[in-house]
């Protein structure tokens, strides 16, 4: 299989993130899988790519913007950890902040990721983006109990 650019894999996990949004719209248990996926996620994109982009002039600006939108959205998603999820509000919560994560992961990947290819090799981009591969797999079967993801996000049969 071809080695992957980080910024690919970025893109496909934010594509696996919508996906679980709108699994969420409909069963608001499953909101503890975004939050797994999206904390690792942040953690991986800024000690992988961001750290790299800060030191690049031209693009220092929009990486920093993305750090500063990592901030906002891990509030967000502690606000929503902490709220209750039969009260009529978390919907309305969750839509607010699925509205700010749109917004940052369209951005990332119109503005900040094309810049990304333009200052990174294409070997520091697929070297980057193996070990993204690597470490959110690592991560995530931490997080999730080395269960497999699809397994535990299946609905529970009823008894
Ligand atoms: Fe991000
Ligand atoms: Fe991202």
């Amino acid at each position: 299989m071809k080695a992957k650019k980080i910024t690919e894999a970025l893109i496909d996990h934010h594509n696996e993130m919508r996906k679980l949004v709108k699994e969420i719209e409909k069963d608001a248990s499953k909101f503890i899988f975004l939050k797994k996926h999206l904390d690792i996620h942040h953690e991986l994109e800024e000690d992988l790519l961001l750290s790299k982009l800060h030191s690049k002039k031209d693009i220092k600006d929009e990486s920093l913007e993305s750090q500063e939108e990592h901030v906002v959205l891990n509030q967000a998603l502690l606000g929503l950890a902490d709220f209750p999820k039969d009260n009529q509000r978390w919907m309305i919560k969750f839509k607010v902040f699925d509205e700010i994560l749109d917004h940052h992961l369209e951005e990332e990947e119109e503005d900040l990721f094309p810049e990304a290819e333009k200052a990174l090799s294409e070997k520091e981009l697929t070297d980057l983006g193996t070990q993204f591969i690597e470490l959110k797999k690592q991560r995530l079967s931490a997080v999730l109990e080395t269960k497999p993801v699809k397994e535990l996000e299946k609905p529970k049969a009823k008894k």
